[in-house]
């Protein structure tokens, strides 16, 4: 991942992770006046929709960059430079959106994240999930995420001792003028690794995605997100 080096340019090739953010936060709502701790809040898209319920919402990433563009974005919120994928600070209630898949260890992340909690403390999270970006993976493999299932993700939960009291995966087709779109969308938005793939190869994956993945307007992705509302056991 590299969201610090396209912060910049995270905001404008990341509307599928704004859609999800605000339908995580239409799925579960906090009541009005809660303090929610986020985390990896990027550019503040479920910070401004958590802020719309009337939620007063400590934005943290681990990113400077973000957190900069985030302040700017939704100043409403406060906004400060935290990592999340060791301990972290006592928090009333958290929420996350589009960080979790990106922890080499979230069973160890998620006990540090429910040590953080009372007995009781929410949890609100987004993360992506099998089958999002299938047509993708199946074309270069894994990486440089490694991709669980809703039930593999519920079972993770389950282990570092939070009760899920609701959940689903919403799943949506989107379409892009073509596999290059695609993949620079991908690349702009800050989610790609290290380059994998010589010139010859990438080309080569990108005419296969195109003939492979063909939609009337351009190419199609998959992309699923499991919405998770849990509490501290
Ligand atoms: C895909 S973006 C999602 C941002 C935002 N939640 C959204 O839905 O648009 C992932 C975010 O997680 C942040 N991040 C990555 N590793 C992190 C860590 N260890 N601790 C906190 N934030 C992290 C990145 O800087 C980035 O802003």
């Amino acid at each position: 991942m590299r969201f610090d080096e396209r912060a910049d340019s995270y905001e404008a090739h990341a509307a599928p992770q704004k859609r999800f953010a605000e339908a995580l936060a239409a799925f579960a709502p906090f009541r009005r006046g809660a303090r929610v701790t986020e985390l990896g809040a990027g550019t503040g898209f479920l910070t401004a929709a958590l802020l719309a319920q009337g939620v007063n919402v400590d934005a943290t990433d681990a990113s400077p960059a973000m957190v900069e563009l985030g302040r700017q974005a939704v100043p409403a919120a406060s906004w400060s430079v935290h990592n999340a994928f060791g301990p972290i600070e006592p928090a009333k209630a958290l929420a996350s959106t589009g960080l979790l898949h990106w922890a080499g260890d979230p069973a160890a992340v998620l006990r540090h994240w429910r040590a953080a909690l009372p007995a009781g403390g929410r949890l609100l999270l987004g993360v992506p999930c099998d089958p999002c970006l299938n047509e993708l993976r199946d074309l270069i493999g894994e990486g440089p995420v490694r991709w669980r299932d809703e039930s593999q993700w519920l079972a993770l939960l389950k282990g570092a001792k939070f009760d899920v009291h609701a959940h689903g995966v919403l799943e949506a087709e989107e379409v892009y003028p073509s596999a290059l779109d695609f993949f620079r969308t991908l690349h702009r938005s800050g989610v790609t690794g290290d380059p994998r793939f010589s010139p010859t190869e990438l080309r080569s994956l990108l005419r296969d995605y195109d003939r492979l993945h063909a939609h009337k307007d351009g190419v199609v992705a998959t992309w699923a997100w499991l919405v998770v509302d849990a509490t501290a056991g």
